[in-house]
């Protein structure tokens, strides 16, 4: 592999809201020397809490393209973070997000420990074997005994842990972070008592010198805890996190720059470089010379008086340069890549070149949508990138009935960015949309009234769930036949059968033996 390639880390975070994701990020940041974007994503952090309700569907939108990807480099590392849309609903968006990224890094508060939407995420990242570092956050507060909080991580994820560094008490007994494998001691300084850089260098965890720092409880706390934490935990094995089997555990206070500098650490060490992506025939790597990647999301409308959409590409393989053809599977003809989009924290800029593992902006009016591959030779298909079957589907009201168009302009564009799936039904004029997340359907209506000016409403539908139909041309017309008033079409004009309830897919499925009733669809 290529250095370009093997020094590049992408990876995102996971975590629930309000267990310091924002403040590391920043501090990632900071650490990369991104500096002055600091300001930025703390004003991103204070916007959200501001909770409003528009505020709350932008953030889930994902405010604004340069926070959906921050490049930053130190020593010769390129880290590309993926920033995973922030609210509590689990949507198809993070999901994709977290498809685009080789490893994560999990943030826990240390007074909550494993939080609903963390379980969520972290369920995503195992169905993908994504290696996760975790950091347990907040330790300058009053924090839950780190033994309870390794155990739940254990028990709740079903994942070996391996702490890679000690608390030396917590909130007010908070006196500095032991790493053991470097035996650094890192202590806090001045009137906030952060980390401003004082390391006390010791020979483990045992070192007399330790006595000059710590007070004796903080000295049974390393020599005696720590230690006891060190050997009664998995040892850390590389292997093991590149699996996805355990995690290497870091406590720190993102807020005062504890474990910060770790984290980095531990990403460059060992998070691993671009992964091979799933495809049709087989893995695809980075070591191909082929320029390849695949759409993962796609935002439309950033500025309103332009319908511009920028389509997210992950860099799977291949040298891309500015100007280069691709084509993208759903469109069968090349595109000429004029000016990509490069998410360097500060700003959008031309990109010349990007490597595997990077993300590249393509500007265009629709035509790339989420789940595309993109190659020079147009033979290669990635998989994995699934539409979900929703769990929610709703009729939509039109208030205005002259706005027929522009409702389905919408409903055709918002569905080709994820945020809705839409299904014309083969009898009837009411349009049913389908979500996975309550939240979603807020955001639907928000968008359709500010970005499309069309109002409307949304009414209950008879159906509880819908399933992409497979089969023989015959069997697809004998079964339409039968059941065309629970029949319609997606965006991509494929049969969708909408059910009432889960026991009528399995009837359906029983009676129906020549067809696949399919709960997610690959495009
Ligand atoms: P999120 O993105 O995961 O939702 O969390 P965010 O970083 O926004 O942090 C949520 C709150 O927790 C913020 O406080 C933040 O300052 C605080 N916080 C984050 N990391 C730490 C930490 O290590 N220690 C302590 N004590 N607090 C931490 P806030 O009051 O909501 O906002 P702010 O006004 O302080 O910015």
């Amino acid at each position: 592999m290529p250095d370009a390639v093997s020094n590049r880390r992408t990876f995102a975070i996971i975590s629930h809201p309000d267990a310091g994701k924002t403040t590391l990020t920043e501090k990632l940041l900071l650490q990369g020397g991104a500096i002055h974007l600091a300001g930025e994503v703390k004003a991103r952090g204070q916007a959200r809490r501001a909770r409003s309700d528009w505020m709350k569907i932008e953030q889930q939108r994902g405010i604004s393209v340069t926070s959906s990807v921050m490049t930053f480099e130190r020593d010769g590392i390129t880290f590309n973070l993926l920033d995973t849309p922030g609210h509590e609903d689990f949507s198809e968006d993070t999901y994709r997000t977290l498809t685009a990224v080789d490893s994560a890094i999990m943030v826990l508060d240390a007074a909550a420990g494993i939080e609903p939407q963390t379980l969520k995420l972290f369920e995503v990242c195992r169905l993908r074997s994504v290696p996760i570092i975790t950091l347990i956050n907040k330790i300058d507060r009053e924090g839950r005994d780190p033994f309870e909080l390794l155990d739940e991580i254990a028990d709740k994820l079903a994942l070996d842990v391996s702490p890679m560094s000690w608390p030396v008490g917590m909130g007010g007994l908070f006196e500095g972070v032991f790493d053991f494998e470097s035996g650094e001691l890192r202590l806090p300084e001045g009137p906030a008592r952060e980390f401003l850089g004082k390391i006390v260098k010791t020979t483990g965890a045992e070192d007399p010198v330790l006595a000059d720092y710590l007070s004796a409880d903080g000295v049974a706390r390393v020599a005696e805890e720590g230690l006891l934490g060190r050997e009664g935990y998995a040892p850390f094995d590389f292997e093991a996190y590149r699996n996805g089997d355990l995690t290497p555990v870091y406590f720190g206070s993102a807020l005062k720059n504890f474990g910060v500098e770790e984290i980095i650490d531990a990403i460059a060490r060992y998070a691993p470089p671009p992964r091979p992506q799933p495809a049709q025939d087989g893995e695809i790597g980075p070591e191909r010379d082929e320029v390849t990647g695949f759409i993962f999301k796609v935002q439309a409308n950033m500025d309103p008086n332009h319908r511009d959409r920028i389509a997210f590409m992950r860099m799977v393989s291949g040298t891309f340069k500015r100007g280069m053809k691709l084509t993208p599977s759903g469109l069968g003809k090349p595109i000429a890549v004029h000016s990509p989009i490069m998410f360097f924290a500060q700003d959008r800029e031309i990109a010349d070149t990007a490597e595997a593992g990077d993300i590249i902006g393509i500007p265009n009016h629709g035509t790339l949508r989420v789940g595309d591959s993109l190659s020079e030779k147009n033979e290669v298909r990635f998989t994995g990138l699934p539409n979900f079957a929703p769990e929610i589907l709703r009729r939509v009201q039109l208030r205005d009935p002259t706005k027929t168009k522009q409702l389905r302009k919408a409903l055709d564009d918002l569905s080709e960015e994820g945020v809705i799936q839409v299904f014309y039904p083969e009898i009837g004029a009411q349009w049913i949309i389908g979500v996975v997340g309550q939240l979603q359907l807020e955001v639907l209506i928000a968008r359709l009234e500010a970005e499309y000016k069309v109002e409307a409403g949304l009414e209950a539908s008879p159906f509880a769930t819908a399933r992409w139909i497979t089969g023989s041309d015959a069997a697809l017309a004998d079964f339409e036949q039968f059941n065309r008033a629970n029949l319609a079409r997606d965006r991509d004009n494929d049969l969708v059968f909408m059910a009432k309830s889960p026991w009528d897919v399995n009837y359906q499925q029983e009676k129906n033996p020549e067809l696949t009733f399919s709960a997610t669809k690959e495009r």
